[in-house]
């Protein structure tokens, strides 16, 4: 008999890839069982790219924008993301040396933690949150510091604890605001206040802001962009997947000073030596076209979101707190979860064979997501109640089990 055995690298055997797949793997095998199950577990709207973003694209096929184009993306796009920029946040990007296009956000973080982290340093950053921060950061040798959030913190990060949990070695902060997987904003205040803690430790912000249109209750959003008196220890993390539901487009952006861009540019050249050629036509549309498709869809999820919201209100013993941004509500079922001696990702798995209904657990999001399931609003009101009340009889046969 031969043996083979192989040696794959820790760095790569310790990277956690993002367990929402694993989830809607297990819904669509129950499918196939026959089960009908509610979908609320997607990261991704349900709504499809509008029609000018569409249109974009297949006038640049036509045009046989099918070739490499620079690493950090063609002239017009940057120039777009620029001029987007300066409208948002009142900043002036230089296209040429500030701004790159990337593969998806996520290339984006990834890119970042490779190019500014060193052997040893330290990243703090919020937990629960978006995998790819810690993974990546792992990944490029650093030691990450988990930023607790909770129902009891509102789900926000506080300049007063960040101190606290500042070292020598720290290097980065990261915030997600609008934040996957919580719904929560960061108020002006906060924002100001890590600013001004990161500026006194010199320490680089990573703010990804993908989800910033999406806000409700006539909130606005804030920046670190908006508050730094140094923006080369700004890296702006953004995209077109969420706003405007163009997740299988692949394409994000990066802002970072004109001294980080050469070696981010490099890190991106040996990833993917560009972005998708006709892709980048499709996103020029997409920052010069109509808004209106993107608050259409803000005023949906809105209405959704107070559909969750008194759906959640129904069932007693779970605690959340009202999403503010986002499509996700992050919702505390530990009270369930003792109850029945089960951790939050075997529920979940439970609910989906015995209910027909799917969310994610709250550790695909990190080990602070122990306890939560997220709750995904990419879907229609009907199916939103539909999943909820499934939920809602879930809990009230464990509590009287
Ligand atoms: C907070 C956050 N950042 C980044 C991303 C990556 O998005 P994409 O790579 O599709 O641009 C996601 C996707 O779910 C996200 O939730």
């Amino acid at each position: 008999m031969v043996v083979e055995s192989f040696s794959i690298p820790s760095r790569i055997v310790d990277l956690q890839a993002e367990a929402a797949f694993i989830v809607l793997e297990k819904a669509k095998l129950a499918e196939r069982k026959g089960i009908d199950v509610v979908h609320l577990e997607i990261g991704e709207p349900d709504f499809d790219t509008p029609q000018h973003i569409k249109e974009a694209a297949i006038e640049a096929l036509k045009r046989n924008e099918t070739h490499y184009t620079p690493t950090p993306g063609i002239q017009e796009l940057r120039e777009a993301i620029s001029e987007y920029l300066r409208e948002v946040y009142s900043v002036d990007f230089d296209w040429r040396s500030n701004i790159a296009v990337t593969v998806g956000a996520k290339q984006a973080v990834f890119a970042v933690m490779l190019t500014l982290l060193e052997e040893g340093d330290e990243v703090i950053y919020p937990n629960p949150g978006y995998p790819a921060y810690s993974s990546a950061a792992k990944y490029a040798g650093a030691r990450v510091v988990p930023y607790r959030l909770t129902v009891d913190n509102g789900f926000s990060m506080k300049a007063e604890v960040l101190s606290e949990m500042i070292t020598p070695k720290t290097k980065m902060i990261v915030l997600n605001s609008p934040n996957n997987p919580c719904g929560s904003i960061l108020s002006s205040q906060d924002v100001r206040g890590i600013v001004e803690l990161a500026e006194d430790h010199k320490l680089y912000i990573v703010s990804d802001e993908i989800y910033r249109p999406i806000l409700f209750d006539g909130l606005q959003h804030y920046s670190p962009l908006n508050y730094a008196s140094d923006i080369d220890r700004v890296v702006l993390v953004d995209g077109f997947s969420k706003r405007y539901a163009m997740t299988g487009w692949r394409l994000g952006y990066v802002t970072v000073s004109k001294h980080i861009h050469p070696y981010l540019v490099k890190v991106l050249n040996i990833m993917t030596s560009c972005p998708v050629s006709f892709a980048q036509r499709a996103a020029i549309a997409a920052l010069r076209g109509p808004q209106e498709p993107v608050y259409e869809m803000v005023r949906e999820y809105e209405k959704r979101r107070n559909v969750v919201v008194e759906e959640l209100s129904k069932i007693d013993g779970l605690r959340f707190v009202k999403p503010t941004g986002a499509f996700y509500a992050f919702v505390d079922i530990s009270r369930i979860l003792s109850r029945v001696g089960r951790s939050s990702e075997e529920f979940v798995l439970d609910l989906i064979e015995k209910y027909g209904v799917a969310f994610l657990h709250g550790t695909a999001m990190g080990s602070y997501g122990e306890g939560y399931i997220r709750i995904s609003f990419a879907n229609s009101i009907d199916n939103i109640r539909k999943g909820i009340g499934r939920l809602k009889q879930a809990v009230e046969e464990v509590m009287k089990g």
